[in-house]
C-alpha cells in the first residue's frame, strides 16, 4: 500500500515525511490555491522536502489535449524527479493521456466517479486513476464500492493501472478502501495522525511510563545498559 499526502501545505508535508512512510504528494488546483503562494516556489518547496524519488502529482488546468500535454512537459521539467501529471477524465483528457504516455510522462487520471471512467483511463494508458471517495459518499453513493469494483475490474482485465484512492474525510473510509486491495491512497496530513491515534494506546504508554518510573525513577533504558 502506498500512502501519499494530499496537500500543498509545506509544514504539513514536512511533518508527514518525517514520521510516516510516505510515497509522494498529490495536489489539485483547489489545494494549490488554498496555499495562496507563488506556484513555482511552492512546487520547488514540495520537491525539496520529498526529494526526487518520491512521487509528485500536479494537476493540469488546461482543457484541450495539446495544451494539457504542453503543461505536462513544462511541469515535468520544472519539478523534475518522480513526476505525474494529473489529468481529469474528459475526452480531451483521454487524448492527452495517450500523448503524455508516448512522451514518457507519468499520468494520473483524476476526478474519477465511475468504474467505466477508470477502465477507459486505464485503457488509454494511465498509471494511476484517482476515484473520489468522500465526494461519492456525499451524494449517497458508495465510494468504497466503486473502488472495490475498479480494483476487481483491473485484475480481471489484466490492467497495469493502479488505483490511487482520493478524497477522504474519515479513518473508516481509508480502512475500508485499503480492504478492497486498492494500491494507494492520498490523504491530508491531519488524517495521517488520526490513522494511528487510539486512546488505549496512549493509556498503555502512560501506564508503562508510570510503572517504570515507580522502580527506576528518571533513569531510562539507555542509562541502565551503559
Ligand atoms: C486528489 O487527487 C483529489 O484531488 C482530492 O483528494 C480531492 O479531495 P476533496 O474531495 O477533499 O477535495
Amino acid at each position: 500500500m502506498l500512502f501519499l499526502i494530499d496537500s500543498a501545505d509545506l509544514e504539513g508535508i514536512k511533518k508527514c515525511v518525517e514520521f510516516f512512510p510516505i510515497a509522494g504528494v498529490t495536489t489539485n488546483p483547489t489545494i494549490i490555491s488554498s496555499a495562496n503562494s507563488d506556484f513555482k516556489k511552492l512546487l520547488y518547496g514540495i520537491r525539496e522536502i520529498i526529494g526526487d524519488d518520491k512521487m509528485l502529482h500536479v494537476q493540469t488546468t488546461a482543457s484541450e489535449a495539446e495544451e494539457i500535454v504542453r503543461e505536462a512537459e513544462a511541469l515535468k521539467s520544472l519539478v523534475g524527479g518522480n513526476f505525474y501529471i494529473k489529468i481529469p477524465i474528459t475526452e480531451e483528457g483521454l487524448k492527452a493521456i495517450r500523448i503524455c504516455k508516448s512522451k514518457g510522462i507519468g499520468v494520473t487520471t483524476t476526478a474519477i466517479f465511475t468504474q467505466q471512467q477508470a477502465l477507459m483511463a486505464s485503457c488509454a494508458g494511465a498509471d494511476f486513476v484517482a476515484p473520489y471517495i468522500n465526494r461519492l459518499d456525499n451524494i449517497v453513493s458508495d465510494g468504497v464500492h466503486v473502488v472495490e469494483e475498479i480494483v476487481e475490474l483491473f485484475k480481471m482485465q489484466n490492467m497495469n493501472t493502479k488505483v490511487l484512492a482520493a478524497s477522504f474525510k474519515t479513518v473508516e473510509q481509508v480502512h475500508k478502501v485499503s480492504m478492497t486491495g486498492a494500491h494507494s491512497v492520498t490523504i491530508s496530513p491531519d488524517l495521517f495522525s488520526m490513522l494511528i491515534y487510539h486512546p488505549l494506546t496512549m493509556y498503555a504508554i502512560d501506564a508503562f511510563d508510570s510503572d517504570w518510573e515507580s522502580v527506576y525513577g528518571n533513569r531510562k533504558v539507555s542509562d541502565l545498559i551503559k
